[in-house]
């Protein structure tokens, strides 16, 4: 798993939860890295869900709950660090939409060794866009909480609604209705 979200999930917990959280949370889990990310280097994907597991321990939250809420965060740090991809796009369901054709095959050129999800287009018209995203890292409520921060940005209502369709969460339908 890419650097950058490690570097950006520690980022969020200081913002939340503070730095003695951000240490407690690096000593619980069984990092190799010992919790020096850099944001261009590759990391194991166990390590962010140790590290993910230790935070909903050490603040008893879910932790879908948190991996959304990550999501949420990540959307802006993913914004500020690449400003050109955001750009092209005017509205967020044309954003959305092109995830997997434009968005994703962009960052493989820029991170040649990112491990990314799939995303199947089942339905797309203005308003709606029906997907299923496909990874066996199973981060569906990562991709949740960016959707919804992208029309956040955009300052655009939203409705998204999923279903899971393997219970490892490698499989998940998103209905996505905005209200623009
Ligand atoms: C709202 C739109 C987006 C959604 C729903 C989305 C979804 C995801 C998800 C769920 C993952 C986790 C990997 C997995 O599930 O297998 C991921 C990884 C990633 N995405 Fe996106 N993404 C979006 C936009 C972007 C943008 C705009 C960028 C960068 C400009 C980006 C860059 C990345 C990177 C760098 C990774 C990490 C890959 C790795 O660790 O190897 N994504 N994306």
């Amino acid at each position: 798993m890419k650097g950058i979200i490690f570097t950006e999930f520690l980022d969020m917990v200081e913002d939340y939860y503070g730095l003695a959280v951000v240490d407690e949370i690096i000593q619980k889990s069984e990092g190799v890295s010992d919790g020096v990310y850099t944001s261009v280097g590759t990391y194991e994907f166990n390590e962010i869900l140790s590290l993910l597991v230790a935070l909903g321990e050490v603040v008893s939250k879910d932790i879908q709950e948190l991996l959304y809420v990550f999501g949420l965060y990540l959307f802006n740090s993913l914004r500020i660090a690449h400003p050109e991809i955001i750009r092209s796009y005017k509205k967020p369901m044309p954003l959305i939409a092109a995830i997997e054709d434009h968005i994703h095959v962009h960052v493989k050129k820029l991170y040649p060794d990112a491990a990314l999800p799939s995303f199947l287009i089942l339905e797309k018209s203005e308003f709606k866009l029906v997907m299923v995203y496909k990874s066996a890292r199973g981060l569906y409520s990562l991709a949740h909480g960016l959707i919804v921060s992208a029309f956040e940005h955009y300052k655009e209502e939203v409705n998204v609604q999923f279903e899971i369709l393997k219970e490892d969460g490698s499989e998940v339908k998103f209905t996505v209705v905005s209200h623009a």
